[in-house]
């Protein structure tokens, strides 16, 4: 029988995961198709209620319902568990329903090879971070600090992982130097939002890498900042791609190709920004 994924949220209609699963689909010649369906804010149990019923083989999970949907699943994976938000659902072969998060370890994905030893610093202390900050953490990269507008919120992510350090966004700034991986997670520099940057980047180590979560537009103010000290740059659709990626491998058993698929969507966003 032919098989069918979807991703819900609310909104959806802009969301790149149809054509991003559609495309792989088509190449690895698996036959399935990916809808996305915009669920109501108040009927998320009879949408996920409906998806089971309809055999749904697996779906994707975005805002606003990443941590509402974790009760009407049947069980949680470990990357999921800790951070109490789900972005994949897995249909299992005796018909269970198991939620997984895929974004933090997509997002390191999409940075490339990198280094136990490298320091890590995190800008942001909310959702994103949080999924990142675990990453990081179960993949062995404890060298963490995660540096925050309101330290407090900053403070209780450290406490959580039970590494790394808190600091201000001011502190951070003048530690700058001591970081190879900068990882930008707060929603600044998104289109129609403040385009104001987090923190100055006068102190950026050679050869840091410097990324940002968003990736419209491909180039916020804070990666345009690093690009004048040369160093890489790494914007968010790596990070869309790679979560979608390994969704996709844990419904399919197989691995999409992710930098063809990258260029394309680049397209679709009408830029011709390239990563490196
Ligand atoms: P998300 O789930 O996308 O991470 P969130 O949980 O609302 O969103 O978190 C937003 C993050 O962006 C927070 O770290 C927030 O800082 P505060 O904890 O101090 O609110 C940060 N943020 C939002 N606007 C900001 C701004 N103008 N300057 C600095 N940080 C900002």
């Amino acid at each position: 029988m032919k098989k069918w994924f979807a991703v819900i949220g609310n909104p959806i209609s802009h969301s790149l995961s149809p054509t991003m699963h559609e495309t792989w689909l088509k190449q690895l010649d698996i036959n399935a198709s990916y809808i996305p369906i915009h669920v109501e804010q108040n009927q998320l149990e009879q949408a996920v209620e409906s998806l089971k019923l309809l055999g749904c083989s697996g779906w994707n999970v975005t805002i606003p319902f990443k941590e509402a949907i974790i009760p009407f699943l049947d069980d949680v994976d470990e990357s999921a568990k800790g951070i109490g938000a789900v972005n994949t659902v897995v249909k299992t072969r005796n018909n269970k329903y198991v939620g997984y998060n895929t974004d933090g370890l997509g997002f390191i994905e999409s940075l490339g090879p990198i280094l136990p030893e490298y320091n890590i610093l995190l800008i942001g202390a909310g959702g994103a971070a949080r999924g990142i900050a675990h990453a990081f953490k179960r993949k062995g990269y404890t060298q963490l600090a995660i540096a925050n507008r309101t330290l407090e919120k900053a403070m209780g992510l450290v406490d959580e992982l039970k590494t790394g350090q808190a600091l201000t966004l001011e502190e951070a700034e003048n530690m700058l130097n001591k970081f190879d991986i900068i990882v930008q997670t707060t929603s600044l520099g998104m289109k129609n939002n403040d385009a104001s940057l987090p923190i100055q980047l006068n102190r950026l180590k050679e050869n840091a890498i410097v990324a940002d979560i968003v990736y419209n537009p491909l180039v916020t103010p804070f990666l345009e900042e690093a690009k004048k000290y040369n160093v890489r740059t790494v914007n968010g659709l790596g990070m869309l791609v790679h979560q979608g990626a390994l969704a996709f491998s844990y419904w399919n058993g197989v691995k999409p190709d992710s930098e063809e698929i990258i260029q394309q969507l680049i397209e679709q966003l009408g830029g011709n920004y390239v990563n490196r």
